[in-house]
C-alpha cells in the first residue's frame, strides 16, 4: 500500500508503530545505536551488588536506555518496577513508590504469603508501619533500614530477577537526599539484597549527582550516555521510511541526521513530520523530494517541545538579529566556541542573508544579553571551572537546544556547516583524519578575523 493509499487512523497507528516521538523505547529492536551501552549494562547487573548510573544531556535517551536494559534484564515472571522521582522526592518516598507498585503487580496468593512474612520478621524490627486491614496494603518505608528491609521483601517475593527503575534522579533538590541512595546502594551489597538498580539523571557526573565521595564506590556502573552516533541517527531514519516502503534520498536523510545533533527525539521528530508531509501531499510520493523536506521543518520546528520553543522564543523575540546570532552559534561541530570563532560563523550566517552585519559593540551587547534570564539565558559561558570562568568561550546553556537552532537556521534557508572544527589544531587534525578532508578558514575569513581584530581598538567598525 502506498503512503498516502490508507485513511488517517491506519497512517497515524502505523507512524506510532515506528517512531516513538513522545514516549521512551522500551525494547531492543527499536533502541539503535545503544548496543555496547546495553551490553555494558547487561553485565553489570549480573554482577552481584552492582547498580547502573546512566547520566547525560537531556533528551539524550536515558529513560529508553534505561528501560530497555531492564526490559532485558529483569525475569519474565513479572515486569520491571520504574519510579519517577521529583523535587520533593526522598530516599523513603522513592522506595515506597517501587515497594507498593510492586505488591499491586505481585500475584495475590503469592502476595499473600510474602506480605506476611515480611511483617512478621524484618520489617516489624525496621519500624516500617504496616496496614494489616488493607487488602492491599501500602507499605510505608520510615528510614534506610525499612528501605533496605523493604527492597529484600521484594527482592524475595516480586520475581526472579526484580529490576527497578529510578528515573529522573536529578529531580531531587537536596543534595542530602541524592547522596543517602549512594548509601543505599552499599547496605543493599552488604545485606546481600539482590535487587538491581538503574538510575538516570540529567548531568555531566554521578559525582554531580549523589555527591563525590559516594559516586566512586565499587557498586556503580557509570554509564556516559552521550549524544547517538551518526549510524544510530541513521537507522532511526531508515527503519522509518523502509516501514513505509519510502525512498529517502542520502542528502535528505544525512541532513535529518546533522541537524539532530545527536538527540534521538529531533530525529523522530523530523521523520514524523516527513512521513505526514509524504502522506499528505496531493500525488502518491514513492521518494521524498526536498520541497517535501522543507515543509517538514517547518512543522517539526512548530510543534518541538513547548520548552524548546519558548526558550528560542524568549531569546529572539525582541529582535531579528538574535536569531543570526544564534544560528552563527549553532555552527560548527564544537559544544564550546569561541567568541572570535562565533563571530566568523556571524559573518558568513550575513552573508548568506545578505545583511550588512552589527558592528562590534552592538554585536557585543546582543551576545550579552543572550545569558540573560529575561532572553531564556539561551547561552552561557563554557569551560566554568573551580577557578572561575575562562573567558570569551560561551556554549548553549543545554546541549539539546542547539539542534533546534539548527532546524531553525535551515528552516530559514540557512544551511550551516556542522563538521568544521574552529577549537584547536589538535582537533582540526582528529577531523582530517577521521572524515579525509580539512575545512580550513578560507581567505575571506581570515581577513575577515583580521580586520575584527583591529576593530577591536575603536570597536565601532563593522565586524
Ligand atoms: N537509541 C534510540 N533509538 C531510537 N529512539 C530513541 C533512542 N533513544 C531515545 N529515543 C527516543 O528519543 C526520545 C527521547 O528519549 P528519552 O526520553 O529516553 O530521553 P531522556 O534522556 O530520558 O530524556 P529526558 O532527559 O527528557 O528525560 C524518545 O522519543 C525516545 O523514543
Ligand atoms: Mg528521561
Amino acid at each position: 500500500m502506498s503512503i498516502g493509499g490508507c485513511d488517517l487512523n491506519t497512517f497515524a497507528t502505523r507512524l506510532n508503530e515506528v517512531l516513538t516521538l513522545s514516549v521512551p523505547v522500551r525494547t531492543p529492536e527499536k533502541l539503535f545505536g545503544r548496543e555496547r551501552q546495553l551490553e555494558k549494562i547487561q553485565l553489570a547487573l549480573h554482577s552481584p551488588g552492582r547498580h547502573v548510573f546512566i547520566y547525560g544531556d537531556r533528551g539524550v535517551g536515558k529513560t529508553s536506555l534505561a528501560h530497555t536494559a531492564a526490559s532485558l534484564v529483569q525475569s519474565s515472571d513479572n515486569r520491571p518496577i520504574t519510579v519517577s522521582c521529583d523535587h520533593d522526592s526522598t530516599l523513603e518516598s522513592v522506595i515506597e513508590s517501587a515497594i507498593n507498585q510492586g505488591q499491586s503487580r505481585m500475584q495475590v496468593d503469592r502476595f499473600k504469603t510474602s506480605a506476611t512474612i515480611g511483617v512478621n520478621t524484618a520489617f516489624v524490627k525496621a519500624e516500617a508501619r504496616f496496614d494489616e486491614r488493607d487488602i492491599s496494603p501500602k507499605r510505608s518505608i520510615v528510614n534506610m533500614a525499612a528501605a533496605v528491609e523493604a527492597l529484600n521483601y521484594l527482592a524475595s517475593n516480586y520475581s526472579d530477577n526484580t529490576v527497578i527503575v529510578i528515573d529522573e534522579f536529578d529531580l531531587i533538590r537536596s543534595d542530602e537526599q541524592r547522596a543517602r541512595f549512594g548509601v543505599l546502594l552499599k547496605q543493599l551489597s552488604d545485606g546481600d539484597v539482590s535487587v538491581r538498580i538503574i538510575f538516570t539523571g540529567i548531568g555531566q557526573s554521578v559525582s554531580d549527582l549523589i555527591g563525590g565521595h559516594l559516586s566512586s564506590q565499587r557498586q556503580i556502573e557509570q554509564i556516559d550516555l552521550e549524544r547517538l552516533h551518526w549510524t544510530g541517527r541513521q537507522c532511526i531514519v531508515e527503519s522509518a521510511f523502509e516501514y513505509f516502503g519510502l525512498e529517502i534520498p542520502s542528502v535528505i536523510s544525512d541532513r535529518i541526521c546533522a541537524l539532530s545533533d545527536g538527540f534521538p527525539y529531533y530525529v523522530h521528530l523530523m521523520c514524523s513530520k516527513l512521513l505526514h508531509e509524504c502522506y499528505m501531499a496531493g500525488e502518491v510520493v514513492t521518494t521524498v523530494t526536498r520541497p517535501l523536506f522543507m515543509a517538514s521543518l517547518n512543522a517539526a520546528v512548530m510543534s518541538a517541545e513547548e520548552t524548546l520553543r519558548s526558550c528560542y522564543e524568549m531569546a529572539t523575540w525582541r529582535d531579528e538579529h538574535m536569531h543570526h546570532i544564534l544560528w552563527a552559534m549553532a555552527e560548527g561541530a564544537d559544544l564550546n566556541r569561541k567568541k572570535d570563532h562565533i563571530i566568523i560563523s556571524y559573518l558568513q550566517v550575513m552573508k548568506l542573508l545578505s545583511i550588512e552585519p552589527l558592528t562590534q559593540k552592538t554585536f557585543d551587547s546582543r551576545f550579552a544579553r543572550l545569558r540573560q534570564e529575561n532572553h531564556g539565558a539561551i547561552l552561557c559561558h563554557a569551560l566554568v571551572g573551580k577557578d572561575g570562568v575562562r573567558p570569551g568561550w560561551y556554549r548553549f546553556s543545554e546541549n539539546m537546544i542547539r539542534g533546534f537552532v539548527r532546524m531553525q537556521a535551515e528552516k530559514c534557508g540557512i544551511i550551516l556547516d556542522f563538521d568544521r572544527q574552529y577549537s584547536a589544531h589538535t582537533a582540526s587534525i582528529r577531523t582530517a583524519a577521521v572524515k579525509g578532508v580539512y575545512n580550513p578558514l578560507s581567505s575571506v575569513e581570515r581577513s575577515v578575523a583580521r580586520l575584527r581584530r583591529d576593530d577591536e581598538k575603536d570597536g565601532e567598525e563593522n565586524i
